[in-house]
């Protein structure tokens, strides 16, 4: 759909997540060849222990009076500094607030960090914040029942690994990946089944396959996922998603509870209309392809019963607008749109989205838009334009739900996990407050296009009644997320703001752990 722009970088960077996990996974593995292709890996058995967290140790200290882990990131000394330890509490009754205010600071007072010192003062720290989050389940999600369907080239597929990594990998979920060599020729046969390998060791359940035709265009290697998810469900597939390459689920749990709400025994086709009033009233009610298209199986096979009949009557250039039309001429069934997928038909500055706490089970468009300002965050293939999705969700794996969640502290500072902390001078947060403020969608990005005469000024029929921009350094300051890692059986988060006529940098820290974990000796 309306613009895919693709920046292609590479480097040879391999978070430290990944090289644990691949570690893991090399111990553990167990090969067996399978029947077609005898060179083909099995996918590899999940780690022994089936937690998440195991391995990564506990908290050694409460309020430290060193942090050498600041050499680890790439901020110009001098900056302001502050951090806080958040330990978290699993409740079984909380359900995901899309804001919770508390009245406490999150920060204690800030303090200069210079070259060569990490010497943290022990008058900067404030005890351990508690937080209750929704109980977090113990587990890996067991996603058998779906099977996912792309089609990509192998360059770009290289590029998203880590990417992949974060939502699919341990989950069981089975990926087919149709895969072209460069300037769309077939790629070889033995480069395929390395890449392939590589992702398996990886904990993913990915089949690459190659397109069903040389010289294949895009929309139509898109259409043929049909036969391609066909030929490949097995006994327990229930559903089949067709995805980008650009697509991320930020939590494959959420995904899944998602279609518990559905009936997979019926026809059913599931997805997100654009969040743009102007491409739903040119593309129509359909599901838009980078939000995730889901059909149930029976849908599917119906799809595959029409399949030459609709490639014969289409003329649709984009391979979503083929799914659909082939479901609306062979089926009375329509699209039943599902809030919480995201087509991203957002350009410009996205804060407003993800500063709107809203639960977002997949999005699109985050190979671009990111503005990585002096090339800080970790070194990753697209760092400087990709979202970095792979560290923004990683606190996803201590506290579950709570990626993008929003708490507010005081009057004038909102944390929206993994993407910003945000203060509003000057009383900007209350002057808006009176209209439900934090419930709206600030709109931060580019303007919507206009069609004549409709009541819908743009976004209203996804995202609500949006409110105005702030102005940045002056209603709104945004501390952005930096990175995150995991360590002493946690997640530590950074954020930073670059200083404005002349003043410091500012980076604030977050260690967020879990109740169990949090096993420290006494304060020092
Ligand atoms: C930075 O300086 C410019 C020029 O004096 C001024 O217009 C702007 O408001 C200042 N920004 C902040 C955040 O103070």
């Amino acid at each position: 759909m309306p613009s895919r722009r693709h920046i292609i970088t590479v480097t040879s960077s391999i978070s430290s997540f990944a090289l644990f996990v691949f570690i893991l996974v090399v111990l553990g593995l167990r090969y067996t060849a399978r029947g077609s292709g005898a060179d083909v890996a099995s996918p590899p058995s999940l780690p022994e222990e089936n937690n998440i967290f195991s391995g990564y140790g506990e908290a050694k200290s409460r309020c430290p009076s060193e942090a050498p882990w600041l050499n680890q990131i790439r901020i110009d000394r001098p900056f302001q500094y502050a951090r806080r330890d958040i330990i978290l509490r699993p409740n079984r009754d909380l359900a995901r607030k899309s804001v919770t205010k508390l009245d406490e600071a999150l920060f204690p007072d800030f303090q200069d960090i210079s070259e060569g010192d990490n010497h943290l003062a022990s008058s900067t720290c404030l005890e351990p914040l508690r937080l209750e989050v929704p109980a977090w389940p113990e587990t890996y999600p067991d996603a058998s029942h779906v099977i996912f369907g792309l089609s990509t080239s192998m360059a770009r597929l290289e590029d998203s690994l880590v990417y992949f990594q974060r939502w699919m990998s341990f989950t069981k979920a089975r990926v087919i990946i149709v895969v072209t060599g460069e300037a769309d020729i077939m790629p070889k046969h033995s480069d395929m089944r390395d890449l392939e390998r590589r992702m398996r060791q990886m904990g993913m359940h990915v089949t690459l396959v190659r397109p069903m035709e040389e010289g294949m265009p895009m929309e139509m290697r898109y259409f043929s996922l049909v036969k391609v998810l066909m030929e490949h469900r097995d006994g327990r597939t229930e559903w089949a998603v067709f995805m980008d390459d650009d697509t991320f689920f930020p939590s494959m749990r959420e995904f899944i509870n998602t279609l518990n709400d559905y009936d997979a025994s019926k026809l059913v086709y599931l997805g997100a209309i654009s969040e743009e009033w102007w491409a739903v009233a040119r593309y129509s009610f359909m599901g838009f392809g980078g939000a995730g298209v889901l059909l149930s199986v029976p849908l599917l096979e119906l799809v595959d019963r029409h399949y030459q009949d609709c490639i014969d009557q289409s003329g649709a250039g984009a391979g979503d607008m083929r799914i659909y039309e082939c479901i609306r001429w062979y089926s009375d069934t329509g699209l039943q749109h599902v809030n919480g997928l995201f087509q991203i038909d957002l350009h410009g500055d996205r804060s407003g989205l993800f500063e709107s706490g809203r639960k977002i089970v997949s999005l699109h468009h985050w190979k671009e838009g990111w503005w990585d300002e002096g090339q800080l965050g970790t070194p990753r293939p697209g760092h400087a334009t990709w979202f970095p999705m792979d560290r923004m969700n990683v606190v996803a794996d201590v506290c579950a739900e709570c990626f993008l969640q929003r708490w507010q502290f005081g009057d004038d500072l909102v944390l929206s996990n993994g993407y910003t902390i945000a203060t509003y001078p000057n009383g900007a947060l209350s002057k808006f407050e009176r209209h439900r403020g934090l419930e709206k969608v600030e709109e931060t990005w580019i303007k919507p296009g206009v069609i004549k005469g409709a009541n819908n000024p743009g976004w209203d029929h996804y995202l609500g009644v949006m409110r105005p921009p702030l102005e940045l350094e002056h209603e709104k300051i945004q501390y952005r997320f930096l990175d995150a890692w995991k360590v002493d059986g946690g997640v530590r988060q950074f954020y930073h703001h670059f200083g404005v006529n002349g003043s410091l940098d500012t980076v604030m820290e977050l260690f967020w752990i879990r109740e169990e974990n949090w096993k420290v000796g006494k304060t020092p």
